[in-house]
C-alpha cells in the first residue's frame, strides 16, 4: 500500500473570473485518514450553474478553505459542490463504510471537483450496496442537487393536487427535467416553457424528449404570450404553482397565466435579469411567491433530505428519472488543467447539449 495519494484539484486562491483564478493543482493526501475519517477518489462530479458562480465570487454561500499543511501556502478552496466518490481508505475506527462503497459528500461547498479527498465520516452520505445496484456514477453524481431541489419544489409549495397545473421556465435543465419526471409521478400536469433552438430540427427534438419524459405541454418564451393559445393547451385548467429558475420578464407572462391565490417560486436566476412583476398580481390576483434554495432547505431538514435522496434513487433504479443528457469530460492523470478549466468557463453561456460532468478515469 503506498503512504499517500497525489489528489489533482481544481482550486481558487480567490474569486473572480473562472480563466484567471481557476488552475489544476496537486496535493499529497496520506492513505491512513485521521481517525473518523475516510480517502475517497472521486467517480463523477457535475459542474453546476451554482458551483460557478461560487467560484466567481457571486455566489452566498462560499467555498471551504482548505489550509495545506506547508505554511506558507496560501489557503485554497476545492471547486464543485455535487459528485460521487468511492471510499479506498478508512481509518480503523470507522465502522459505518468500508473500501469499494460509494459515498455522497453530504454539506454544500465540500469541492468535489478533485480526484481524491479526506471526509470526515459525518459529512458524507454512504450509498448503500441495494441502492446503488444497476445505477451509474453519473447517475448517483447528479441526484443530490436538482432532483432533491425539483422534488421539494413540487410538494412543498401549492399544496398540488392529483390533476392540479402547473408552469415552469428553463424546463430542459435539469432541475426542469426532473420536475417534469417528477410531476408525472405525483399526477400533477405540467405546462413547460423552453428557449427556442436556432435550428429547427434540434428545436422539435428537444420538445419531443421532454414530452417523452412526461411534459403534458411544451411552449417556447414567445408562445406563452398568447394567453388564450395556451389556455386551450391546458384545457382552461387553473395554473396552481409556478417554477422560475430565469427571472425577467418571463416571470410577468407566466405569472398572468396563473390562477388567484396560486403560489409562485423562483429558484434561480439563469437571464441575471430581476424578477419583473406586475403589481395587479399581487393586488387582485394574489398570488405568493416565494425564493427557495437548496442550501438552507438541506441545513434545516438533514433527515428529510437523506428520505428524498433514497426516493429518487429508487425511482432512478426503477427508470422513473431519466439521465439528464451530459457531456462527459474525461479527467485522468494526463489531462491539462486548462482543458478543465475552460469546460467550467462554458457551463453559463446557454443552448448547450448537456451538463458538463467530470469523469476520473485512472486517476
Ligand atoms: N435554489 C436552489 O436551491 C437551486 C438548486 C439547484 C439548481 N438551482 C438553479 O436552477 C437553475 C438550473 O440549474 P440546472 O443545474 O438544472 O441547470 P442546467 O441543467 O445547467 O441548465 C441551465 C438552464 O438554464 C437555461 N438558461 C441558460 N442561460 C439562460 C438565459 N440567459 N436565459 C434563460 N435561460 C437560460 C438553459 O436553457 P437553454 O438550454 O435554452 O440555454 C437551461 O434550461 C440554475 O439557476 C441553478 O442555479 C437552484
Amino acid at each position: 500500500v503506498p503512504n499517500h495519494v497525489i489528489s489533482r484539484a481544481l482550486t481558487f486562491t480567490e474569486t473572480g473570473d473562472i480563466d484567471k483564478v481557476l488552475s489544476l493543482t496537486n496535493h499529497d493526501l496520506s492513505t491512513k485518514p485521521p481517525p473518523g475519517h475516510v480517502l475517497v477518489q472521486f467517480l463523477a462530479s457535475p459542474i453546476n450553474p451554482a458551483d460557478v458562480n461560487q467560484v466567481q465570487g457571486t455566489y452566498p454561500s462560499h467555498a471551504r478553505l482548505i489550509t495545506s499543511s506547508t505554511p506558507s501556502t496560501t489557503p485554497f478552496a476545492v471547486g464543485g459542490n455535487e459528485g460521487v466518490a468511492k471510499v479506498i481508505f478508512t481509518s480503523p475506527d470507522i465502522t459505518n463504510v468500508k473500501a469499494g462503497d460509494w459515498i455522497l459528500p453530504f454539506k454544500p461547498s465540500f469541492g468535489t471537483w478533485r480526484s481524491h479527498a479526506i471526509i470526515p465520516k459525518d459529512e458524507m452520505i454512504v450509498i448503500k450496496d441495494e441502492q446503488k445496484k444497476g445505477l451509474t456514477p453519473i447517475q448517483v453524481g447528479t441526484a443530490s442537487i436538482n432532483p432533491i431541489t425539483a422534488w421539494r419544489l413540487l410538494k412543498d409549495y401549492g399544496k398540488l393536487e392529483k390533476g392540479d397545473w402547473l408552469v415552469q421556465n428553463g424546463a430542459n435543465s435539469g432541475v426542469g427535467r426532473a420536475a417534469i419526471q417528477l410531476a408525472k409521478e405525483f399526477g400533477f400536469k405540467s405546462l413547460n416553457i423552453i428557449r427556442r433552438r436556432d435550428q429547427n430540427e434540434e428545436h422539435i427534438l428537444m420538445v419531443e424528449e421532454l414530452k417523452e419524459l412526461g411534459a403534458d405541454v411544451v411552449v417556447t418564451d414567445d408562445e406563452i404570450k398568447d394567453k388564450e393559445r395556451i389556455r386551450e393547451l391546458t384545457n382552461n385548467n387553473d395554473i396552481k404553482l409556478g417554477l422560475n429558475c430565469v427571472g425577467g420578464r418571463i416571470v410577468n407572462d407566466m405569472a398572468k397565466l396563473m390562477a388567484e391565490d396560486s403560489h409562485f417560486v423562483t429558484y434561480g436566476g439563469m437571464s441575471k435579469k430581476p424578477v419583473n412583476l406586475p403589481t395587479a398580481m399581487l393586488i387582485f390576483k394574489n398570488i405568493t411567491f416565494y425564493g427557495f434554495w437548496l442550501t438552507k432547505w438541506s441545513k434545516a431538514n438533514p433527515k428529510e433530505k437523506q428520505k428524498t435522496l433514497d426516493s429518487i434513487l429508487d425511482m432512478i433504479q426503477k427508470g422513473k428519472l431519466k439521465d439528464v443528457p451530459v457531456e462527459e469530460i474525461e479527467w485522468s492523470t494526463n489531462t491539462v488543467g486548462s482543458l478543465l478549466v475552460d469546460k467550467v468557463n462554458k457551463t453559463l453561456d446557454g443552448h448547450r447539449q448537456g451538463k458538463g460532468i467530470f469523469i476520473f478515469k485512472d486517476i
